[in-house]
């Protein structure tokens, strides 16, 4: 706080200012109206009004594009767990139904005593002292570097776990793309899988956003035999009565390199480098 003499030279100052305001403006209103002057200047006004309007815009709105934005976040999981109710308040049905949890990635442990809902894993995987460096040949993602920490989901009924809902993402051909993907209990078998954020072409690879493509994935089987995520998208149309079709997703037509970008952020996220030692944990301990 100003003490008396800071409070009075500020005054000072601002006397001295308003006066020589005053002067310049009267200056300005009195030149012709056509004068070169007197356009700059009422230009220069307008343009710094505006600028102050949207500055104030900008920060008044910033607490509500914050909510708007944990909003969507939490309707994008009530609709990959597939409990979306469009007339049921998200807030209320996610507090609800979902429960959030930090996973600690290399041992599939979950941390205990951290502030779940203010935990940002997409921030967390850019900030060096909560990241990992991913070496190029163990990438295949492509996303460089990802969070120790992940935020996953769990609905549960009583004690019973019935979706593991879990972060993935990684490169298409345009961008990268974030989205969840849901797990029966088993660990194992998909659910539902979307993407909240992505920059693909709309039609070619931005069709992973549509439910018909994302309705395909139900009841995919993640793990082959031998223990490793053999789940990838295939280019065409799945003939189901092949065997280990229960692995493979129809491709996005005219979108190869998206197609082959989900396969590998799939299998990064369901393997050891992922969550494959937590959901070994869930399988094994529940
Ligand atoms: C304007 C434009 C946008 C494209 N957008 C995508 C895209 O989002 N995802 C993608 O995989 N391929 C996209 N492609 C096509 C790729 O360049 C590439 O040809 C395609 O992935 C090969 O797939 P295909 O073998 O199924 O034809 C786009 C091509 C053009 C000309």
């Amino acid at each position: 706080m100003p003490n008396e003499s800071q409070k009075s030279e500020l005054n000072e100052k601002y006397k001295v200012f308003r006066e020589k305001f005053i002067v310049y403006r009267d200056k300005i209103l009195a030149l012709h109206n056509d004068s070169l002057e007197k356009t700059v200047a009422v230009a220069l006004s307008i343009c710094f009004v505006c600028a102050i309007l949207v500055s104030l815009s900008a920060v008044a709105l910033r607490p509500i594009q914050a909510h708007n934005k944990a909003l969507d976040m939490k309707r994008n999981i009530l609709d990959v767990a597939g409990l979306l109710d469009e007339d049921v308040d998200i807030d209320s049905a996610f507090s609800e139904k979902i429960e959030a949890k930090i996973v600690d990635l290399a041992t599939g442990d979950y941390v205990e005593g951290m502030d779940v809902a203010a935990y940002d894993q997409r921030k967390a995987a850019k900030d060096p002292s909560q990241n990992i460096v991913i070496p190029s040949d163990q990438d295949m993602a492509s996303i460089k570097t990802k969070a120790k920490l992940a935020k996953v989901y769990l609905v549960k009924s009583g004690e019973a776990i019935q979706s593991i809902i879990l972060p993935v993402h990684g490169y298409g051909l345009w961008s990268t793309m974030y989205g969840f993907l849901s797990l029966d209990a088993d660990g194992k078998t998909v659910q539902s899988i979307n993407f909240y954020d992505q920059a693909e072409t709309p039609g070619l690879g931005g069709e992973v956003v549509n439910p018909n493509w994302r309705a395909l994935w139900k009841g995919k089987k993640v793990y082959a035999e031998s223990g490793e995520p053999a789940l990838g998208l295939i280019k065409g149309v799945v003939d189901t009565s092949r065997p280990g079709s229960e692995f493979q997703v129809d491709g996005l037509a005219g979108a190869t390199l998206t197609s082959t970008g989900v396969t590998n952020l799939v299998r990064y996220w369901m393997g050891v480098e992922g969550f494959a030692t937590y959901l070994n944990k869930v399988r094994t301990e529940g």
